[in-house]
């Protein structure tokens, strides 16, 4: 994997001792000052919100990825197989909170969340949410999760068919 940018470097050392101690800070740092981003991060995928891999613990402990949404775009409402925390670097996200209970998903609340802001995070994998694009322009969100590269597809996410 190529070296890490240095404004993500904060993160990557926080997220190294996570779940047990909280990356928000260092976060919303990354948020608030995002040279991080690169032209290609605006660059969304039409058929589906797409996953651009910024960063892979040497010891395969956490990713840092970064998240593009075209307007309309959503996630299916998910899971989490690891902990996980995230928060927007351009634009204006939606997230829309459920909880299940007897196989059924009942919605809890939904939050809208700006350019700097941190989300709530998922650190012990029992939240699910939808994260969705209800804007007309393109948003970037920064994710942490804590899985290997090799897994990145599949280990993260709990899908929700009901
Ligand atoms: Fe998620």
């Amino acid at each position: 994997m190529s070296p890490i940018h240095p404004m993500l470097a904060p993160l990557a050392q926080a997220a190294r001792h996570m779940p047990y101690a909280d990356c928000a800070a260092a976060l919303r740092a990354a948020l608030k000052a995002p040279g991080w981003l690169r032209p290609e991060h605006r660059v969304g995928d039409p058929t589906g919100y797409m996953r651009h891999l910024l960063y892979v613990d040497p010891q395969n402990h956490f990713v840092i990825t970064a998240i593009t949404w075209l307007p309309g775009q959503a996630s299916p409402v998910h899971g989490h197989q690891v902990w996980c925390a995230y928060g927007v670097a351009e634009g204006e996200l939606t997230e829309e909170r459920f909880r299940e209970s007897y196989g059924r998903l009942t919605p809890v609340r939904t939050s809208v969340y700006q350019a700097g802001e941190v989300a709530e995070h998922d650190l012990e994998g029992k939240s699910i949410h939808r994260v969705s694009n209800r804007t007309p322009g393109t948003i970037v969100s920064l994710h942490l999760y804590g899985v290997s590269a090799e897994r990145l597809t599949t280990g993260i996410n709990r899908i929700f068919t009901a």
